[in-house]
């Protein structure tokens, strides 16, 4: 059995599009595996995978694709600032909550960027902002609460946001307690779970219109609509594009942001 083959028959059950995963560094994650298990082949690993639910749970977190970085397409966030938040924030008036998924959160740097900048631009506004965060993978969601990241995650933080949002840690930095408070993180399986509950606005951005299988894509539209508020916002990836039939559930608000229909 060669590698793409391996792939196939482990990720299509999963509902992951394999033909996502065909990288080296994937390939060199699961041979190093294979020899840790004595194992001699990939049809054998396979067996392994789908026999055994501890190895199934290590197998997914090899294939983990947990990529992020805070404000990761900053023209997003701009579109937020400038037109999405106020609009949802109008909606809300006076004293109210708005509640945001951030849907497959990585370590956090969505989750914290939108907080950062709901405190940084927003503060004078008589609105609490509260973002569920989720993720499949325990270990980025124990980096998350940690809420400690190196500079590289944040290339593109403004210095006047590091110095107010984030204290320093040697050569790491943390987000401050006001901006932590601001998310819960739980873990999800876009997949499988419900929907954790009703949302002004989710981001799912980087996952599911990528990785998922074009059959789960659909699955994933729907229920992504029935978390949203009516007139509710969705944002997906800059290179991401919703599946055929979500025009009966999205209307587009721009290239990647979606407002909910019906
Ligand atoms: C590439 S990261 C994207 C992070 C962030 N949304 C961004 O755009 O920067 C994809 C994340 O989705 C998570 N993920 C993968 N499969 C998932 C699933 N079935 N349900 C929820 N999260 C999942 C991974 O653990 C990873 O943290």
């Amino acid at each position: 059995m060669d590698f793409a083959t391996f792939l196939k028959e482990t990720l299509t059950p999963m509902g992951l599009d394999w033909r996502r995963f065909q990288r080296r560094s994937i390939q060199r994650r699961v041979m190093a595996r294979i020899q840790e298990l004595h194992i001699a082949s990939f049809r054998k690993y396979a067996s392994r995978v789908s026999e055994c639910p501890e190895e199934k749970a290590r197998f997914r977190a090899l294939m983990s694709v947990t990529i992020s970085r805070f404000f990761r397409d900053s023209d997003l966030f701009r579109t937020l600032r400038d037109q999405v938040l106020p609009e949802c924030a109008d909606r809300h008036l006076p004293d109210a909550r708005l509640l945001v998924w951030s849907a497959g959160c990585a370590s956090g740097e969505e989750p914290y960027s939108l907080a950062t900048l709901w405190r940084a631009y927003f503060h004078m506004v008589p609105i609490e902002l509260k973002i569920l965060a989720t993720d499949i993978d325990p270990h980025c969601l124990r980096r998350a609460r940690l809420a400690e990241y190196g500079p590289s995650s944040l290339k593109e933080v403004s210095r006047e946001l590091v110095q107010t949002h984030f204290e320093s840690r040697g050569q790491k930095f943390r987000i401050r307690p006001e901006i932590r408070q601001m998310v819960e993180f739980r873990a999800h399986d876009l997949i499988t779970s419900d929907i954790p509950g009703r949302f002004d606005l989710i981001l799912c951005r980087n996952i599911a219109f990528t990785y998922f299988l074009p059959s789960w894509r659909a699955e994933i539209s729907r229920k992504l609509h029935s978390a949203l508020e009516p007139d509710g916002f969705l944002v997906i990836g800059q290179n991401e594009s919703l599946p055929a039939g979500s025009e009966n559930y999205f209307q587009p608000r721009g290239t990647y942001i979606y407002r909910r229909k019906g």
